[in-house]
């Protein structure tokens, strides 16, 4: 039912049509791990094993394919699995190209799992004007982020894909080159990367297409047959499967996805301009795809919905460490907390929180300072998280 309709009527019907055998409007949770057979290796259904595919998955699947644009969806149980059967895929020699501020998990994939499996990675900061330069023969994936995290620095996505695609003209099938945008921090409401020229959209599904912060699971969406047989292999080969509960958990919340999308947007957007208003006194610096002064906003008004900004700000606070721990002590509505992409509004400190783990000097190269806040924007009121930002502020900046 993809054709001709916009995203929230999708994001509502696909992949929701009222059960066959009982009418029941929403989907029942097909718990059973086995289908019954008429006779040896014919099902009665198009069901087996529920490792293999399963009714709430495959509904799950059939929703994301049709809000990203894609034939194809494999849903996973974590985001970090996602990447992992993507990695799985590629021979022993291959090599990636990836963005330098990719999220840490990913950074940890690629440097001490895949590594050690013989598929080397290389960095970059700056994947536009390098990209070129870096992809070798053996090359087989660009990876890239867009926003990236937690700077929210924009990646052209249209122009790396004309890179690769020019690559891939002179290649034989048999040597390909794949581009793959981990689309997590905006959702399919506000990018579809494979409309821009991306070869497969990965999600961490525990984020904003889930939406409610209870279900850990991750998303891949290709148009590629090739991939999309490869992945659907390994998907059963490996089997890091989402389980039917989460599966319908899952597809219940990305039904209100374009709601809530467009919310934390609308809310993103006025906290940042408040932000903003105090750069120079209480706070350093502010970044926001949504504002004006944001460097690559020409970008952002080709390749999101609407020029919309999302849900993710980053922040410099005056007063260093200290102020930023203080100001996500002080808020009220915003939890202190990792994560982000759910309905209720969090703030993190990601120096000592998601990035710890990065050397101080390479965090500070890709901007990830110790007075930096990163907020996820809820659905909440935009009044309520405006003052609620501002009165953290002034407790917590140190303005001389
Ligand atoms: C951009 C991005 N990709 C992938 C992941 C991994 O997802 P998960 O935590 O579901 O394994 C995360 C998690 O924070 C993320 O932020």
């Amino acid at each position: 039912m993809t054709q001709g309709y916009k995203f929230g009527t999708l994001a509502v019907h696909a992949g929701a049509e009222p059960d066959v055998s009982t009418g029941a409007v929403i989907e029942p949770i097909s718990l059973s791990t086995t289908f019954a057979q008429k006779s040896a290796a014919k099902p009665v259904g198009s069901y087996e094993y529920s490792r293999s595919s399963n009714p709430n998955r495959d509904s799950f699947e059939t929703a994301v394919a049709a809000l990203e644009g894609g034939k194809y969806a494999l849903a996973y149980s974590s985001g970090s699995a996602t990447t992992a059967n993507v990695l799985q895929s590629l021979a022993i020699g291959s090599h990636v190209v990836s963005i330098g501020d990719v999220y840490g998990g990913t950074h940890r994939y690629f440097t001490r799992v895949a590594d050690s499996h013989g598929v080397e990675t290389t960095f970059t900061n700056d994947i536009s004007a390098e990209l070129a330069g870096l992809i070798k023969p053996e090359t087989r994936l660009i990876w890239i982020e867009s926003p990236s995290n937690p700077t929210l620095t924009i990646t052209d996505i249209a122009s790396v894909a004309n890179i690769v695609a020019e690559v891939r003209a002179t290649r034989a099938e048999s040597q390909p080159l794949y581009l793959v945008v981990d689309n997590t921090f905006l959702s399919p409401y506000v990018q579809n990367p494979l409309r821009l020229g991306a070869d497969l959209v990965v999600h961490s599904v525990t984020k904003y297409i889930n939406g409610h912060s209870d279900v850990v699971m991750g998303v891949a969406i290709t148009n590629n047959e090739v991939i999309h047989e490869k992945l659907r292999f390994l998907q059963n080969a490996i089997g890091a499967v989402p389980s039917a509960f989460d599966s319908w958990l899952a597809h219940r919340g990305l039904k209100t996805l374009h709601l809530r999308a467009r919310a934390a947007s609308h809310n993103a957007q006025a906290i940042a301009e408040v932000l903003e208003s105090h750069v120079g006194s209480s706070v350093v610096a502010v970044s926001y795809p949504g504002l004006k002064s944001h460097p690559q906003r020409s970008v952002v008004q080709r390749q999101h919905r609407d020029g919309l900004g999302g849900g993710m700000i980053s922040f410099r606070i005056r007063g260093g460490a200290a102020a930023a721990d203080k100001f996500c002590q002080e808020t009220k509505l915003f939890t202190l907390a990792e994560s982000l992409g759910g309905i209720e509004s969090l703030c993190e400190v990601p120096a000592v929180m998601t990035h710890a783990g990065i050397p101080r000097e390479k965090r500070e190269e890709s901007g990830v300072y110790d007075d930096l806040i990163r907020l996820s924007v809820g659905i909440e009121e935009t009044d309520d998280l405006v003052h609620d930002v501002l009165q953290a502020l002034e407790k917590a900046a140190v303005v001389n």
